[in-house]
């Protein structure tokens, strides 16, 4: 009877639970969607309950669709959105909603946990600096904010370890996962007792933490009559969303590259040592594959940009659309294809949502610079495809910085299956492309994971060399010489920019009411 794996991702906007065999087709792909709550502008809340909850539909559904039953399952692998804050009582009760990856409201945390312990001291003890989007700062949240449940918090969970919690009954979280805390050693692989002490935090709170393959808890009997699934069933460690999507299209060897063209832009790369950017300007964070790290660049709106530039300017090419079934960007980027590689002077800066990398900068804004009477709509259209592009760039020449090799760059997301988009981040990046076979994300890589665990495969890289193939490849074209030109004063925009930024952030908070 061939072996079956799962994988859940504990996702932004759902759960999504991938069944594949051991040859990695996948057998079924579900998805149960739950609501996030924004209380203020800035804050970002999810209701732990609805993870289990849709967890259990979704895997009960993919069972269903797959016709597999629950002794042909291994092995099951968790991921999800990481840094969020579940912090639980005693009883294992969820003590408040949790304070998601997006939430914005620990900047104060943030300042005064960077001015007292010092950048030399984060970068030293967690490899990164503290952002407002982690868990440490949101913890210090809680205790100036809401002292009753601070008081009553037994322990601290993230969002993939709160639904393990739900399966086994364990407190377990992995290595990638971790990192994204600022209380994680990643140098080390664990929890760094000088974070701890210095923020007073109880280690006691902290589940334990396993390599991202190895078997951490079973299914116990009360999910497993739930779910569907054995008692028994062994769950591994899992991974961060990035580490666990990256397994599953094989980042998993220094020299490859992904760069992911979702809502945000990802560039991931896979490190054999564990390096840190002097300034913590790119995430240091252990992979999800035994004894690596990675490097990883992350653009807040990349795709995002795009998409808000249909809605804001692409009504006619929405009703084009509509009349005709194609695809609205298929009908933007056809016409942006005729426009000659830097749109004749115009640039784009992608900063929609603020930045996180190169410039960890909520205020930056985006712009359209130089424009001139000659432009028209698909100038505006390849500008905001070039300026993503660039914004990208910016995360390779820092991981070049540091010696890491560059060898193969996979394209990733919705935005990667445009073949202007590729040849323009071909261009801009000076080297070809590849896409790969696997279209699942981070729930597929979280199933290899498993299978790992359950002894399917002999290890990461064996899972890997099983289920993924290069699908397609983007060349190099004269234009690269073009970006070469344009790049550097894409790069100096910022830079002039920065504090007008600043400025008129105050401006807008002052004449905003709510702000
Ligand atoms: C990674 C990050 C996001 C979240 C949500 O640092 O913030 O990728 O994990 O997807």
């Amino acid at each position: 009877m061939p072996p079956y794996l799962i994988g859940i991702d504990v996702g932004t906007t759902g759960s999504k639970v991938v069944l594949v065999d051991a040859d990695g087709a996948v057998k079924a792909s579900v998805t149960n969607e739950y609501p996030m709550y924004t209380p203020y502008p800035a804050w970002a809340e999810q209701d732990p309950a609805d993870w289990w909850t849709a967890t259990i539909a979704s895997i009960r559904q993919a069972l269903e669709k797959a016709q597999v039953s629950a002794q042909q399952v291994a092995g099951v692998g968790l991921t999800g959105q990481m840094h969020g804050l579940v912090a639980l009582d005693a009883q294992g009760q969820p003590l408040r909603r949790c304070i998601m990856w997006n939430d914005q409201r620990t900047a104060p945390q943030c300042a005064t946990i960077t001015q007292q312990l010092g950048i030399q001291n984060l970068l030293r003890w967690t490899g990164n600096p503290v952002l407002p989007g982690f868990t440490a700062p949101k913890i210090l949240w809680v205790r100036e904010n809401e002292p009753d449940v601070y008081r009553r918090i037994a322990k601290v969970l993230l969002p993939k370890d709160y639904v393990r919690y739900c399966l086994t009954g364990s407190f377990f979280s992995d290595v990638s996962d971790a990192s994204g805390t600022s209380l994680f050693d990643v140098g080390q692989r664990r929890w760094s007792d000088d974070m701890l002490k210095a923020l007073d935090i109880p280690r006691a709170w902290l589940p334990e933490v396993t390599e991202s393959p190895a078997v951490s808890a079973r299914i116990n009997a009360d999910a497993a009559k739930l779910i569907g699934l054995l008692e028994g069933t062994p769950v591994v460690g899992g991974g961060g969303d990035n580490a666990a999507a990256n397994v599953g299209v094989g980042v998993i060897r220094e020299g490859i590259v992904s760069v992911s063209l979702g809502t945000s832009g990802v560039v991931f790369a896979a490190s054999d040592t564990y390096r840190v950017e002097p300034e913590g300007k790119l995430h240091a964070f252990c992979h999800a594959v035994p004894g690596m790290w990675h490097l990883m660049g992350v653009m807040l709106s990349a795709a995002g940009s795009f998409r808000w530039f249909r809605d804001a300017l692409g009504d006619a090419e929405l009703a084009q659309a509509a009349e005709t079934g194609r695809d609205v960007y298929d009908i933007l980027t056809e016409k942006a294809a005729e426009v000659a590689a830097g749109c004749e002077g115009l640039l784009f800066l992608p900063y929609l949502t603020g930045e996180r990398t190169p410039y960890p900068d909520p205020d930056a804004r985006g712009v359209f610079f130089g424009l001139s009477l000659r432009h028209r709509k698909p100038h505006l259209t390849r500008a905001v495809l070039e300026g993503v592009s660039y914004g990208l760039r910016d995360s390779l020449e820092l991981m070049k910085n540091l010696g890491l090799p560059i060898q193969q760059i996979i394209a990733l997301g919705g935005g990667a299956r445009s073949a202007l988009w590729r040849q323009i981040l071909a261009d801009v990046f000076n080297m070809g492309l590849v896409t790969v076979n696997v279209t699942e994300g981070a729930p597929y890589g979280a199933a290899l994971l498993a299978g790992v665990g359950a002894g399917v495969y002999q290890d990461v890289a064996t899972a890997c060399k099983t289920v993924v193939r290069v699908s397609g490849e983007t060349g190099v074209s004269a234009a690269t010489s073009v970006y070469a030109d344009y790049y550097p004063r894409y790069r100096a925009l910022y830079a002039a920019l920065a504090p007008e930024f600043k400025a008129l952030a105050e401006v807008v908070a002052r004449h905003t009411s709510g702000a």
